[in-house]
């Protein structure tokens, strides 16, 4: 993706946007440097450098609070009036503030004029000083067509508003135009309210042309066609498309008891008459934020282990006594700090909430976390989403319910339907063989195994489809289009999109539609729209009212559901742990179902049931905490690590030596053309902007996180197990997962330029290493190093796909479909005396495979990696599976016994199968797609 570069005046390069301000502003100080250095020595040269560099800077920060009109204005005047020592001092000390991000907590320095010795002026009143310095500080948009030159007297009584009292201090950005206003929230992360005038005009003052050709065509917004009655609503919705966590405020001269009622203004916060009352606007601003920023639960633990407590409870580690006096334990009281014990709890100890049964501060918490990802309910999970994927089956799914599942997702899938008796209906994704890896689970796939359920009259038994979103290596679905297309098949359908990896997406205006609760949200809009019927009604003038699934134009067309009939029932698991601010284990279950009161007892019993009665009240405690940070700073913390992740593809592609060993896979290595509709190709390529990401985000059948980066090895000789122990072993650097011949990177919201600069330098070390040992050894060391890459890179086994349950597992042996019913084959494996055990490598296998009796497998078998069952409980296993697994290189395989071997159900210990109705042999021959392509 193209970045901001130092030298580009382009406003709406948002990508990259605080990384490239802070870049200007040191490139800035380098050049006032410079320049007042020569002045030192009598020269004057420097000075044009300056005013372009100042050129570069100036029109970024009509967004910004710090450094502000007042401090910009007085560089500008020091520049023009050649004083480059003051110069320099100023950008010096102007960018160490927002490097260090102290501007923050030095009261006055936004409104700061210029001062002599550049030291922060002392201008507020007393009260606002001294232990006042660390309140939490954020920034208001105020968007109204004020002239510029009233701005800085508006600014002026905006600020005179504030008192001792207020728990926090913000700043006021004023800027005088919808499309400027949009530009604010997108560059300014610290924008946390918006108040926005009535009657504002649209076009920016600045050139911005992606941003209009973004709201064109994404938005379906002609900037120059907005009634002006309309704008401020118009705004509003934009916002909250952006950045949904920011408080909005609409200050009108309209009826505002009207406009309050209308649910076209649902996403304003208050809406205020004109002329009222300044001091209620900023109370309101104050009151939005400390909304998000109270954490009912954390703030309950912190105070409850400030009381003096005796506890006579099973607590033995509460209040840390018996830790802090003992002689042979303390170092672990040293280490974590008196406070994890004084916050030691338990639910019957009165005073907290209890997770099982939430009515008090953790309901709270779980009420603002759902708030936060636009869910209805959000039930905290502190055993990781491990867990929250088993809760689901069991509130949602029943013994011979049919779950249409990608094979590769987490096992906690294959394990819940153990649980719950849920037959699966294995999908499969595409494969990445070269890679030796899975992508996603096709749309196309999935239609097919609806309609051959239709087809078989089973469809009724459908109760839900799991995918991964995104996958281990990235892969983002369509969300909105897989829901869209499998509900016009069956409308009261249930999606469980495992979001493990994925929970930071929600702060990402570029990848929340992609998300499960994002799509929901859109479902809901497109239902409620004008539109949906018509829709609906065109496509059943061309394919009827009922769907025939023998109907091949079912797969050309993208299938529209029908409004009337949809029921919107998403849920959504997120190891919370995995991409913000929580302890190990942290996870949520979201559920925006429309239905779900169908569930709310059978939710309670899977809490009961998975959860454990001592579940610890720290990480409930972070969950609430990472909610916070996130509503309140998640959309910039995201921003970095997206800038960060690009920033290590490209230092990967364009070093010179690094990029002869090394490549990090771009979308088009990673989805195949057929799914990129769009035409996108990568984040790196030529000519790719944020607006043709938004375009391939919005289009394309398989969206490539950013984030996640597939660095391949096996070009440098290392197979990804290898180079991962390298990593870790010489370097102390960690990494994600790996594969045959890559590992998986992962930027989060924690990781820092620095972190992308070690990793250069471990991977030019590496580089560098491998070319010493080269011109080294000579000819033989060449030819070996081609001949380990070429293994890695070109041997690779194929990936098995799944085979079939036993037909003693299947309630219709004769089905296209091939669903089966794990559980029983799971439990049958308890009895010793019905399994066998076979060793990999015997000939007794191939003897078996060549001429029976079938090989049927008793447990899941799980290498790492890939990280996917290639055999689960009942499964028939072919000769693929077994080639798999015996070229596979890894040491840790789940469920595969060593000694003895692989365990099978003995043929005799298997039911026979039920005797099949009859059938129509027609449907039976082929799939539905199949035939239909015939
Ligand atoms: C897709 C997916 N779902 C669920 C899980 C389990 O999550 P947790 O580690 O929070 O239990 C993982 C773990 O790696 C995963 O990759």
């Amino acid at each position: 993706m193209t970045s901001q570069p130092v030298g580009s005046t382009q406003l709406d390069h948002f990508f990259s946007a605080s990384a490239a301000r802070m870049d200007r502003w040191r490139a800035m100080s380098a050049e006032a440097q410079t320049w007042a250095a020569q002045a030192r020595s009598g020269s004057r040269a420097g000075r044009a450098e300056v005013d372009a560099a100042l050129a570069e800077v100036a029109p970024l920060e009509d967004f910004f609070a710090y450094p502000g009109a007042r401090l910009m204005k007085s560089l500008t005047e020091r520049i023009a009036a050649d004083d480059a020592l003051g110069a320099a001092r100023l950008v010096a000390r102007v960018s160490g503030a927002l490097l260090s991000g102290s501007y923050r907590h030095e009261n006055g320095e936004a409104e700061s004029a210029d001062s002599a010795n550049d030291t922060v002026p002392d201008r507020l009143p007393p009260s606002l000083n001294g232990g006042e310095a660390r309140r939490p500080y954020f920034e208001t948009l105020f968007v109204s067509s004020a002239p510029s030159a009233n701005r800085a007297k508006i600014a002026h009584e905006i600020r005179r508003l504030r008192r001792a009292e207020d728990a926090m201090i913000y700043e006021p950005v004023i800027v005088g135009s919808l499309e400027d206003a949009l530009i604010g929230v997108i560059l300014n992360g610290k924008i946390e309210a918006v108040v926005i005038y009535d009657g504002i005009p649209v076009p920016s003052q600045h050139d911005v042309p992606l941003l209009r050709s973004f709201l064109n065509t994404y938005h379906q917004l002609d900037t120059s066609s907005v009634a002006p009655r309309e704008v401020g609503l118009t705004l509003a919705r934009l916002i909250k498309r952006l950045r949904p966590e920011l408080d909005l405020y609409l200050l009108t001269d309209r009826q505002v008891e009207k406009l309050a009622g209308d649910p076209a203004a649902a996403m304003i916060r208050r809406v205020f008459y004109e002329v009222e009352e300044l001091m209620e606007i900023h109370l309101n601003i104050l009151e939005g934020v400390r909304e998000r920023f109270a954490t009912p639960h954390f703030d309950n633990l912190k105070q409850y282990a400030s009381r003096p407590i005796g506890t006579f409870h099973a607590l033995p580690i509460a209040r840390g006594k018996s830790i802090m006096k003992s002689n042979w334990i303390h170092d672990m009281g040293e280490f974590y700090g008196l406070n994890l014990f004084l916050a030691e709890t338990s639910a019957t100890s009165g005073g907290l909430d209890s997770m099982l049964e939430p009515t008090g501060n953790i309901k709270l918490a779980q009420e603002k976390f759902a708030r936060a990802v636009g869910a209805d309910h959000v039930f905290f999970v502190t055993n990781g989403t491990s867990t929250s994927n088993k809760m689901v089956y069991q509130a949602v799914t029943r013994p011979g319910d049919i779950v249409i599942a990608d094979r590769n997702c987490h096992k906690s899938h294959h394990y819940g339907m153990v649980l719950s008796g849920a037959q699966p209906l294995y999908v499969e994704a595409f494969p990445l063989t070269d890679y030796s890896m899975y992508g996603a689970v096709p749309l196309r796939t999935i239609k097919r195994a609806l309609l051959d359920l239709k087809a078989e009259g089973r469809l009724d038994r459908l109760k839900m489809v799991t995918l991964t979103n995104c996958t281990f290596d990235g892969h983002v679905y369509n969300t909105r289009r897989v829901m869209e297309e499998c509900l016009a098949i069956k409308p009261d359908l249930i999606f469980l999109w495992d979001e493990a990896w994925f929970g930071f997406a929600r702060w990402s205006p570029m990848l929340r539609p992609r998300t499960a609760m994002g799509a929901a949200a859109a479902l809901e809009e497109w239902r409620a729209g004008p539109e949906a019927l018509g829709a609906w009604q065109a496509q059943a003038a061309e394919l009827g009212e009922d769907l025939d699934p023998t109907d091949a134009r079912l797969f050309k067309r993208r299938l529209v559901p029908d409004p009337r009939r949809m029921r919107v029932r998403v849920y959504e698991t997120n190891s919370v742990h995995k991409s913000m601010s929580c302890l190990r284990q942290g996870s949520i279950v979201a559920v925006r179902d429309e239905d779900y009161n169908h569930h709310v007892s059978a939710f309670r019993e899977a809490v009961f049931i998975h959860a454990s009665t001592s579940p610890n009240a720290q990480i409930i405690a972070s969950l609430d905490v990472a909610r916070r940070q996130m509503e309140l700073e998640g959309y910039e913390l995201v921003m970095r690590a997206i800038e960060n992740a690009l920033r290590l593809r490209r230092a990967v592609a364009e070093h010179p030596i690094i990029s002869r060993y090394f490549k990090v896979l771009g979308a088009d290595s990673m989805v195949p053309a057929e799914y990129r509709s769009s035409g996108f190709q990568d984040f790196l390529t030529p000519g790719s902007t944020w607006v043709t990401a938004a375009k391939a985000m919005q289009e394309d059948e398989f969206f490539l996180d950013p984030t996640r980066i597939t660095l391949v090895c096996g070009t440098a000789g290392y197979d990804g197990t290898a180079f991962k122990n390298l990593l870790a072993s010489r370097y102390n650097v960690q990494l994600n997962k790996t594969s045959r011949n890559s590992v998986l990177l992962q930027s989060n919201i924690n990781n820092t330029r620095s972190d992308v600069a070690l990793l250069i330098k471990v991977l030019l070390d590496v580089s560098r290493e491998i070319e010493a040992a080269l011109s080294e050894g000579g000819e033989a060391e060449r030819a070996a190093f081609a001949a380990r890459v070429k293994n890695l890179m070109e041997d690779v086994p194929s990936l098995p796909n799944f085979s079939r349950f036993h037909d003693g597992y299947r309630d219709d042996p004769g089905s296209v479909t091939l669903e089966g019913d794990m559980r029983t084959a799971f439990f049958a494996a308890y009895e010793e005396a019905d399994c066998e055990y076979i060793p990999l490598m015997s000939p007794k296998i191939d003897e078996r495979l060549a001429n029976g009796p079938q090989l049927v497998s008793a447990n899941f078998v799980i290498p790492y990696p890939p990280g996917f069952p290639i055999m689960v409980p009942g499964q028939v296993i072919e000769a693929d599976a077994i080639g798999f697994m015996r070229k596979l290189d890894v040491k840790e395989i789940h469920g595969y016994n060593g000694t003895r071997g692989l365990k099978l159900i003995k043929l005799s210990a298997i039911a026979k199968p039920p005797q099949a109705p009859p059938r129509n042999t027609a449907l039976k021959e082929k799939p539905a797609v199949e035939r239909m392509e015939a």
